[in-house]
Formats: C-alpha cells, structure tokens, sequence
C-alpha cells in the first residue's frame, strides 16, 4: 500500500495547509512544513491509516489538538481525491485521525496486484551500484556456522536489494592473503613438493588439517618457523614456485566453499584480500599525506575520534605493523576506497554493505571513520555493517559438535536434510501416503536447507540465537516447514479444482469479475497482502530480513485462519472466485517473499 500511503501523506499535507494557510506557510518557510505523522493504524478496528499530525501543532497553534484535527478532517472530507480513497475521517482518544481505505479501494489494489510480477513493489530508479560483503570465509580455515550466518543473511539481502531494482556486487572478500600463508607454503613444498609440478598430483584433502599440521609444526620447530617467514617475503615478492603454492591452496579451499554455495544456491564472486595488495602501500601514503598517521612505537596509526581505552586515551588503528607488514585494517580500508571509486579505477558503488559478526563491530566502526576522515567516501555514499549474533547450541554455548569439535557446515547441512527426510518418511506413515525416492529426497532436501536458512534469517541478526534442529524443522510455529506448508496447502486447492488464475489468461486476473469481498477474515487477509510491498521497502531500508520471516509467517497465519473459517471451493459466483483470488495471492506473495529470503517453494510435501 506504498503508493496509497503516498498519495494520502500528499492530501493530508494539502488539507492540513488549508486548514492553517498562514502557519502552514510559516512552517513552510522555516523547512519544517507540517507533517501528518502518518503511519499504519495501531489496531484494525482503528482503520487502516492514522494520523497523528495535529498533537504536536497545539502548541504552535494554541488550539486544542481535537480541534486541530477536527478542522484537518473537514478539509479532507471536502476533497474528492481522497473521498475516493478513504471513507470519512474520524477523530479518536486527544486528536488522532483514523483513516479507512474504501473497501472498493482495498479490492481494486488486491486486483491490480494479480497481474503484476512485482506484486506492488515499485522498482527503483537509482542506478548506483550497491556493493555487499558478506560469507568471506578464510583459505585453509574452517568455514564455520557465523560464515553460514553471513552467507545466508548476506544472500537475502542481495535478493531484496536485487528485486527493488539496485544492480548488486556480491563480494566475497576471502580471506586469501597473510603471515599464515608462509606456514601452509612451506608445509606444502616439504610434504608435497609433487604437487607444484605435476597438475592434480595431489589432492590436498582435507585443508582444515593441513593447516593444523602447518600450525603444529610451525609452533614446534624453529627452523620451520624461520622457512615459514622466508616464504611470507617471497610471495609478496611475487615469487612463482611461491605462488603456485598459494594458487593450489587458495583453489582447493574455494573448491569447499562452492561446494556449500552450490547446495544452498548462493551466487558470490570472489574478491579476496589479496585483490588490494597493490593498492596497501598507497592507503598509508595518503594516510600519511592527509596528516592523519602517526607513527607510535614503530607502528603506523591513526587514532580515532571518540573511541578511547581503559586509560581513557584514543585508541588507534592500526594500520602498518611495526615490521612493515599490512593487515586486515589496512585490506579494507584499500577496498573501501576502491569500492566507492568511479570506474575503471574502481567500482563505483553508492552504498557498501558488510555482514559479519557483530565481534568485528569495532573493527568496522574504525576503519569506515578513518575512511570518511581521509575524503574516501563520496556524500550521499552509504557505509554499512551488518552485524549479526553468535550461532550458540542448545547449551547456549557456542556450537560445537558432541566430541567437543566445531561443526563442519557439510555435516550441518546433512543432518538437517536427514532430519528433513525422517520426519517426512513418519508423516507419510501416519497419512499412508507412499510417493517415491526421489519425491522424498526432492522435499527432504528443500525442507532440511529451507529450515536451516529461515532459522538464521528469521531472529533479529543482532540477538544470538540458539541453534536447533528440532526448532526449526517443526511444522508449527515461525519456520520454514510451516511457510512451505501454507504454500502447499494452496496448490492443493488448484489440485482439487480451484482455478487460480490460470483460465483468466494474460491479464491473470481470475475469471469472474469484479473482486468482492464480506468476511471479516477476507479483509484481514486482503489487508495483509497488500502491505508486501511496504515490508520489502523496510528490509531495503533496514536490512532486517527477520521483518520479512515475521510478515510471511502472519500472512500465512491470516491466510490459514481464512482458509479454514471461510468456503472457497464450496462457495459458488462472485464470492468463489473472489476467494479463489485472494488464495492465489496469497501463494505469489508466500513464493515470492520466501524467494528473497532464497528458499524454494514446493508443490506438494
Ligand atoms: N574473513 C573475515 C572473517 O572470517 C570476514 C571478512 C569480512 N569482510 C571484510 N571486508 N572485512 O572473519
């Protein structure tokens, strides 16, 4: 309902200036022109719209609020524009105004969007890139649940941003560069020489070992320890055997990587750290050009504004390491100025979106402020972190596995396919259904994966969450299982001879007529599809996704509650294919939202 919300934000503010033309333009002159305060209603009973508007102009108007809104109320119900979209006005508790969309409106917007792909979702007119930083697991390392929660948050909100219409850089910046790569090449050299010689020689296997056998030598052995710092030197250097080496290592971790992409269908382009190597030396020049590096105790620094240690002095960032060396600052300050800058030199993005765990919160917060002090982010550019909570077990302690070790991913997502599988296999039982392998792999599989990222997507981001299987896999409640339930249950009403849509041809508007509508529960549904549009602007907005899980979960709980308290395939005329409408709706809207959060619907489960 953006657009009648705008409309009506539009009448309001005419008829407010009507109303007070003098103080109107007064408050107009002074860049602070009257606001309606509008904003969904509170309760249904209240209507659809309220406006609060005139509370905050008893004062400058010396006039009782009710009466303020009295008069607003008057100049509205004298505008043919909005009597054509709302009945009368009414005033309610110290002055509010309650607004109520005519019902012909509400069936003609249900109408409108039968037809329509975007399903009322305006599409944007801005251009400007948005770049998002999100899974950016490290070569030869685990990646673990908090990579998981990054990709699959990060990947929705790709979607969304995708679908309002933005052109979206998904990155991922890898962890590809850094001391611990001196460690793993020289372990490789000395356990697998063949492997730099003779292509596909060796299969590294298991990178998380690997590196844990790197790790062990290098902590025992100081020759190994002293090769190991020779290598670092090396492969900046450029060296080729050096290379090679960091090559294999870097391909058989992405190899992992996509493996878990693949499976839960995520789209990424790698953009590693070590993408901004040439550019390292130059961010601390210019850091150093614009006065603002300071070099303390041998390492270059910039201290920050604001943000102070124990002893109540600035703390730093540190942006050169005393020996030289660049570091994981140093990387994202270089990729924050080549993200903001114009092509070819750069990628020309207007806003810049990081999800990570909110432990790197202070890490972000420093390095977009020496950024924004270096002149590195155009105005109007938007520079955000995304921070997200610990993924904990059911003990609320970090996830871990029952011998004590950190999940793998591989195995996570296994279980809660099998998972998937056996409670689908015991509802079968239950129904003496039998279908055949590979319809029950096919759901399994969707529902497992499905459950896996609504659970992540659907708590708010900033809280941790308690991992379970149970939870998430349940047919009631908040989950995955539940909204792919609500969508098969109206593909089942098509199966039993509803025609959804099908028939009405190009214009997908269902055969009957006109839309109309007389149960209670019929409006409380209608009203609920028609706020898709609104939730969509606010996840583009806010970066929340939880606000999309929560919408979709109501939607379907309206829609259940329709579907069981109002006939539809008993019902005949108008009120039929009316309902029939309003089911079909409710299956786009379902399939679509849940589409943005990456989860695919199904037909039958
Ligand atoms: N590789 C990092 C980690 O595993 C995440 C990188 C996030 N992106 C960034 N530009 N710093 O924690």
């Amino acid at each position: 309902m953006l657009r009648l919300a705008h409309a009506l934000d539009g009448q309001l503010r005419a008829a407010m200036a009507r109303a007070f033309p003098e103080a109107a333009a007064q408050a107009q002159a002074a860049d602070r022109p009257f606001d309606p305060q509008l904003a969904p209603a509170s309760k249904p009973e209240f209507g659809d719209f309220q406006a609060n508007g005139a509370l905050p102009l008893a004062k400058p108007l010396g006039q009782p609020p009710r009466a303020i809104a009295t008069a607003i109320a008057e100049q509205l119900a004298a505008d043919p524009a909005f009597l054509a979209l709302c009945l009368e006005p009414q005033i309610a508790g110290p002055g509010f105004l309650n607004l109520s969309l005519r019902p012909e409106r509400l069936a003609a917007e249900v109408q409108a969007r039968l037809g329509d792909p975007r399903l009322g979702v305006p599409a944007t007119e801005d251009t400007t890139p948005v770049l998002l930083d999100f899974s950016s697991p490290n070569i030869a390392k685990e990646m673990h649940v908090g990579h998981l929660r990054s990709t699959i948050i990060g990947d929705a909100l790709a979607r969304v941003l995708e679908f309002r219409g933005h052109p979206v850089l998904r990155l991922n910046h890898v962890g590809d560069w850094g001391t611990q790569f001196g460690m793993l090449i020289t372990h490789l050299k000395q356990e697998a020489p063949e492997a730099l010689t003779t292509a596909d020689a060796v299969d590294l296997g298991d990178l998380v070992a690997f590196y844990r056998q790197a790790k062990a030598r290098f902590d025992a052995d100081e020759a190994f320890q002293a090769t190991a710092r020779e290598e670092v030197v090396k492969l900046q250097g450029g060296d080729p055997v050096s290379l090679k080496a960091w090559g294999l290592l870097c391909d058989q971790s992405r190899r992992e990587f996509q493996a878990i992409y693949d499976r839960l269908d995520i789209r990424l382009g790698e953009r590693g750290e070590s993408f901004y190597n040439p550019y390292l030396q130059a961010v601390v020049d210019d850091l150093r050009a614009a006065g603002l590096l300071v070099v303390d105790d041998g390492a270059g620094c910039v201290f920050l504004e604001g943000v102070s240690g124990k002893d109540g002095k600035p703390l730093p960032l540190i942006v050169q390491k005393s020996d030289g060396g660049f570091n994981y600052a140093t990387t994202d300050l270089a990729a924050i100025r080549y993200r903001f800058a114009p092509p070819p030199a750069g990628d020309g993005a207007g806003r810049v979106i990081y999800v990570t765990d909110a432990g790197q919160a202070s890490h972000f917060a420093g390095v977009f402020q020496v950024a924004r002090r270096a002149g590195w982010i155009p105005a109007g550019a938007r520079l955000e972190h995304v921070p997200f909570g610990l993924v904990q077990g059911d003990d609320g302690k970090k996830l871990k596995t029952r011998s004590g070790d950190t999940v793998r991913l591989k195995d996570l997502l296994d279980e809660a396919v099998e998972r998937a599988e056996a409670d689908l296999r015991r509802r079968l039982k239950e129904e003496e259904r039998h279908e055949d392998d590979a319809f029950i792999a096919h759901v399994a599989t969707t529902v497992g994966l499905a459950a896996v990222k609504y659970a992540d997507l659907s708590t708010n981001r900033i809280t941790n969450y308690q991992f379970s299987f149970e939870r998430m896999l349940a047919l009631t409640g908040n989950t995955a299982p539940y909204l792919l339930y609500a969508v098969v249950r109206i593909a089942g009403i098509a199966r039993k001879g509803g025609d959804l849509g099908g028939a009405a041809g190009a214009t997908g508007a269902p055969a009957g007529g006109d839309l109309s509508f007389s149960e209670p529960q019929e409006w409380a549904l209608v009203r609920e599809l028609l706020k898709f549009d609104a939730v969509i602007a606010e996840v583009d907005e806010e970066l929340l996704p939880n606000r999309l899980c929560s919408y979709l979960f109501e939607l379907s709980q309206v829609f259940n509650r329709f579907y069981d308290q109002v006939p539809v395939l008993r019902a005949d005329g108008p009120a039929r294919s009316s309902r029939l409408a309003l089911c079909r709706l409710s299956a786009d809207t379902l399939k679509l939202g849940l589409g943005l959060l990456g989860i695919p619907t199904l037909e039958r489960m």
